[in-house]
């Protein structure tokens, strides 16, 4: 399959289209607004990530660029940092103006004067961004509003604040003409299309796929980074990539809820958590196992592990419309609270230690407001598990809804998850 199919630029076009009308009708004074929009810095030690806000309304990979709709005039100005031919000669060649149309753009133009390398990072120079601050001095001299991704009480859009506070630092008044529309966009972003739903699925397909090849592969002796090493070999070579550090956690560690050192060796009489996920066209799966190193769970083991089946099983099927991912306002319609009180008529509530999911979609974990309940459109994981480190016994099921109408349907259903069935997987091995 190819390794990137891109959307229809069409869509990316009726993304901002949809955006602009969301902020003139929660904003009336946006008709004299302007919407700007940064992508992600570059590092060469580091693969490169775009800031899916970013992706998600332009569908360009590009590091560094920026974009910027006249919500008064209509026009949409694609920045790109003024490069010369230094950066095809070290990376590839960067958008062309002649593809201005495609995109949908008015004009793409230089952000500012030749920059010193092939790469833009963070603390850039006021030369190399002088055509964007000149314009924008002009805007706030003006009083327009200027609508971007600024939101204040979490970790999110890092890099973006940080573009906003060097220019606050070059400009004058600019921090007091910004406008936070990230809310705006994680809620467009949360319901996904059927075209989403396409990457999503191979997304999941190839991790599956992983999933059933690592099962086949699991054995004492063999190290955690064999396992990873299988894993991730699978994402590329099946035209995906690694959307979060692969979590393979043995023995005491699979108590572990994030752990992926993966550095020791699988003794038999040990669980394995294999918690993993391909991004595909910058869609990501989220799909979690745990497996018996032996090829055969122990009696403790499974009585565990069936626990845990129940509970998702009983989640999966109570999921739908109008039920929240966790409202604590709201216990009887929240699914966190409702594993919690199904668990805990099993004994088990306080070793269930985190949430019940989460929204997925170009982010692990994908933007969208927790206190909105779920509405068709809404892809989540469901994923309990019970940690029992005094037995060095951790056990996680994770599985990919799409919510509908009447219900959710599991995105990956074809990966087993019955005790036996993993058994049978596992025996061509042990
Ligand atoms: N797959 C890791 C997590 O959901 O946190
Ligand atoms: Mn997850």
């Amino acid at each position: 399959m190819p390794r990137i199919e891109k959307l229809n630029n069409q869509i990316y076009i009726d993304r901002r289209i949809a955006l602009k009308e969301k902020i003139l009708a929660q904003y009336p004074e946006a008709q004299n607004g302007i919407i700007l929009l940064f992508a992600n810095f570059e590092q060469e030690q580091n693969i490169f990530k775009q800031d899916s806000s970013f992706y998600y309304l332009t569908g360009i990979n590009e590091p560094a660029t920026a974009l910027l709709l006249d919500l008064a005039d209509d026009t949409a100005i694609f920045y790109m940092p003024n490069f010369g031919d230094q950066r095809k000669k070290w990376v590839k060649i960067a958008i062309n103006n002649d593809e201005k149309n495609l995109y949908g753009f008015t004009d793409i133009a230089y952000l500012g004067e030749p920059c010193t390398g092939y790469q833009c990072h963070p603390f850039f120079s006021a030369n190399e961004y002088s055509n964007l601050l000149n314009r924008l001095q002009i805007y706030i001299d003006q009083k327009r509003p200027i609508y971007t991704f600024n939101p204040q009480r979490n970790s999110a859009y890092l890099e973006q604040r940080f573009i906003l506070q060097r220019i606050n630092s070059l400009i004058n008044n600019f921090a007091e003409s910004l406008i936070d529309i990230s809310a705006l966009v994680a809620q467009m972003r949360r319901k996904k299309t059927t075209a989403e739903l396409e990457l999503l699925y191979k997304a999941i397909d190839i991790t599956m796929e992983s999933h059933l090849a690592v099962a086949r592969m699991i054995k004492a002796g063999k190290y955690e980074y064999e396992m990873q090493a299988l894993i991730e070999y699978m994402f590329i070579a099946t035209g995906g990539s690694i959307a979060f550090p692969s979590i393979v956690a043995s023995g005491k560690d699979s108590t572990v809820l994030h752990y992926h050192d993966n550095n020791k060796v699988l003794e038999d009489n040990q669980l394995v958590v294999v918690d993993i996920g391909a991004e595909y066209n910058h869609y990501c799966a989220d799909l979690t196992r745990t497996y018996p190193v032996s090829g055969k769970f122990t009696d403790r083991q499974r009585e565990i592990y069936e626990i845990v089946l129940e509970t998702q099983e009983f989640i999966a099927n109570t999921a739908q419309p109008g039920y929240w991912l966790a409202n604590k306002d709201q216990k009887d319609k929240s699914l966190h609270h409702i594993a919690q009180e199904f668990l805990e008529e099993k004994g088990y509530n306080t070793y269930f230690i985190h949430g019940i999911g989460h929204f997925l979609g170009l982010d692990v974990h994908d933007v969208g407001d927790y206190m909105q309940p779920l509405a068709p459109g809404d892809v989540i994981t469901i994923e309990p598990g019970i940690y029992l480190p005094d037995e060095d016994l951790g056990v996680r099921i994770e599985d990919n809804y799409w919510i509908v109408e009447d219900g959710a349907i599991c995105l990956s259903e074809e990966l087993p998850k019955q005790p036996d069935v993993i058994e049978e997987i596992m025996r061509i091995n042990n």
